[in-house]
């Protein structure tokens, strides 16, 4: 019986992680933060904006127990002298001694050699421990799985775009995770930016979908070790966690949340389109 309230490896990098994680872009209060790590979530993401009231989260979590977080800061520096002096403010804001990863945000192409070898000088340092990668260029997560295999990739966790809408990590991005020495997965855009939730946006006679659901059908797929939420208040965080208990998709909820997707896929074209997605093309 699968039971996603219970941590799982994070890739190969011996930490284990909660299922869900929590992106800092939307949080507004500490409080809402801090109780969903006490009820069981330890993956926080201070990305893609640095929020203050999510680094005073951070702060006060890390106090009472800095091995129970797993901490990300995400730097979208392409300049890599500027990348050290970012992640060291974030450091002295979130009150800690390092964060278990950087996240390389957003690299549709692999970054310089310049840039990574900035980011492992940081980890040298004990500043971060370990390396991630974001990518709105899914089939380029081939390349970098084929540097995991050969043991030449700085990254041990890779993050992308996938939900209801967007499924083509089915096809371009998952059959091709190494199994020896797997990278972790992190999930992000469940609810694609709100639209999966918007009634203006479904099809003719078809509730929205609830964003529980949209979590669910992210954690629903094997490759995806994290999803990550965006909670703008305590009622959505409380929806993520939620979604936990709920477990997997059925094979009936798949079919409707699939046909939903379709329909928002055809009719409404994403913020941006992605490597990867017909949009794109
Ligand atoms: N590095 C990258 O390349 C990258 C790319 C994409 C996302 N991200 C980051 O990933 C993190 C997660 O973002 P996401 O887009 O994946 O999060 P999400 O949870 O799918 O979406 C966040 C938005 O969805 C709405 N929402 C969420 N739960 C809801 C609920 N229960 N009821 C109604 N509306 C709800 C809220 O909109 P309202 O505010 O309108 O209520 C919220 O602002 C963020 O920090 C984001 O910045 C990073």
């Amino acid at each position: 019986m699968i039971d996603w309230n219970s941590h799982v490896p994070f890739g190969s990098t011996g930490i284990q992680v909660s299922r869900l994680g929590i992106g800092s872009s939307f949080v507004k209060d500490a409080a809402i933060v801090e109780e969903a790590v006490e009820q069981g979530v330890n993956y926080l993401y201070w990305g893609s904006i640095r929020r203050p009231a999510f680094g005073k989260a951070i702060r006060n979590l890390a106090r009472k127990n800095r091995e129970g977080i797993v901490l990300t800061v995400q730097s979208y520096s392409r300049v890599a002298s500027l990348m050290g002096p970012s992640v060291e403010l974030a450091l002295r804001r979130a009150g800690v001694e390092y964060f278990d990863f950087l996240l390389l945000g957003m690299w549709n192409q692999p970054p310089s050699e310049r840039l990574v070898e900035a980011a492992l000088r940081l980890k040298e340092q004990g500043k971060v421990r370990h390396l991630m990668l974001s990518t709105h260029n899914r089939p380029s997560l081939q390349g970098h799985f084929a540097d995991s295999t050969r043991g030449a990739s700085p990254f041990d966790v890779f993050m992308l775009r996938y939900n209801a809408v967007h499924r083509g990590a089915e096809t371009d991005v998952f059959p091709y995770l190494p199994e020896q020495q797997r990278p972790g997965v992190v999930a992000y855009t469940a609810t694609r930016w709100g639209h999966l939730l918007d009634d203006a946006k479904m099809p003719q006679g078809v509730k929205p979908l609830a964003a529980r659901d949209c979590y669910r059908f992210c954690l629903s797929n094997e490759a995806v070790d994290v999803v990550l939420c965006g909670p703008a208040d305590r009622a959505q965080m409380q929806e993520a966690v939620r979604a936990l208990d709920a477990g997997p998709l059925s094979a009936d909820e798949r079919e409707h949340i699939c046909a939903v997707g379709d329909h928002v896929y055809g009719k409404h074209a994403p913020q941006f389109a992605e490597g990867g997605d017909k949009h794109a093309a």
